[in-house]
């Protein structure tokens, strides 16, 4: 076990951002960051594939890049699977690895950049799935005593990209497996959003099966979305913010086509890349960095850019979508 000094982040996270690290070390078993902990400099901060994070300074402490690796099948059931992923798997890899099983239920969720161990953090989701519709389990080491325990379900309190691990939770655990339950026949397909029966015809698919599928979630991702080898981004940079019904109302009398989705509660969700996009800023380049053209959600690093850079441009956006509609967008990325 070798504790690097002075390590550049710079290839582990997906916006490029050249931060550096303190002291740096990759993680491949259980016993490894066990050893590791009391040598832990604090701060600590656990890496995954670093895609939803943004370096605005160096780190003075200690990385755990994990790297804990394995998929296997847990449990067989009639019609489902468990399986059982190392954290430190890339995601979509392991949405790959499931579609060659013909195992359904993640292929909605193709090509989310990232670690398996990072996806419960923040329920990642996509077109019209959520990482808890197939949670069974994680397992994790509990970084103050140094005990493996066991999160259900209900206990990482999964609501619309969020987790315990995003609040009393954050920085206590690091996640060392993930279980998911998968169907190995009669597929639960879901078609439903946006795009994806358009994709799949454009594909020719007229009975679409979980491989089709992906391939069309890929395509869509694709065309939208900037490939982080390419041009750093972590995704969304914001969530879609929650309001009362209310505030739609009164945004409906300016924009009668406001794009929206129904909540329960009288309360709506509207899409924050429609609201940066109205008060000008898609497609728009500040220095190194900008938002994206295709996707108003997406900030960018166009080379060279600094996490100080990036966090100005998200607030000023912040403050303009506030100033034109009284709505003040949250970050869906984690800013350090
Ligand atoms: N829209 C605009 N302009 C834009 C972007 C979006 O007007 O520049 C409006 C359009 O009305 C569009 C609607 O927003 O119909 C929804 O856009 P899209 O389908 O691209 O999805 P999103 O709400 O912007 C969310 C997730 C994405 C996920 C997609 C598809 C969040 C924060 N983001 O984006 O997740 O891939 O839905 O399910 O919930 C991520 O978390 O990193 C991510 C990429």
């Amino acid at each position: 076990m070798t504790i690097r000094e002075n390590v550049s982040l710079l290839p582990y996270n997906t916006f490029g951002i050249p931060a550096q690290a303190a002291y740096f070390l990759d993680i491949h078993s259980i016993d490894e960051l066990r050893a590791a902990l009391p040598r832990a400099t604090l701060p600590l901060l656990i890496l995954g594939g670093g895609s939803n994070m943004l370096f605005t300074q160096h780190w003075p402490g200690l990385v755990l890049r994990n790297r804990l690796r394995g998929i296997e099948v847990q449990r067989r059931f009639r019609h489902r699977v468990w399986v059982r992923i190392g954290a430190g798997e890339t995601w979509h890899d392991v949405v790959q690895w499931a579609v060659r099983q013909g195992f359904g239920g993640i292929e909605n969720l193709s090509l989310i950049p990232g670690s398996a161990g990072a996806a419960p953090v923040q329920n990642i989701g996509a077109y019209g799935v959520e990482l808890k519709d197939v949670f069974v389990q994680l397992e994790a080491l509990d970084l103050q005593s140094g005990r493996l325990v066991v999160f259900r379900r209900a206990a990482c309190r999964f609501g619309y990209r969020d987790s315990v691990f995003k609040h009393e939770g954050k920085g206590r655990y690091c996640i060392t497996a993930v279980t998911l339950s998968l169907s190995t026949s009669r597929h639960q397909l879901r078609l439903s959003y946006g795009d994806i029966t358009r994709t799949l015809h454009s594909m020719g698919v007229e009975r679409p099966g979980i491989a089709d599928i992906s391939e069309a979630i890929i395509r869509i991702r694709s065309s939208k979305l900037p490939d982080p080898a390419r041009i750093g981004n972590c995704g969304s940079f914001f969530k879609n913010p929650e309001v009362e019904r209310g505030v739609l109302v009164q945004i409906q009398q300016h924009y009668p086509q406001a794009p929206h989705y129904e909540l329960p509660g009288d309360r709506v969700k509207i899409p924050a890349g429609w609201l940066i996009e109205q008060c000008g800023w898609k497609g728009k380049r500040v220095g190194n960095t900008g938002c994206y053209e295709k996707q108003a959600l997406v900030l960018v690093n166009y080379g060279g850019a600094t996490g100080e850079e990036v966090k100005n441009l998200a607030f000023a956006i912040i403050d303009s979508v506030e100033q034109r509609f009284g709505i003040r967008l949250e970050p869906e990325v984690n800013m350090l």
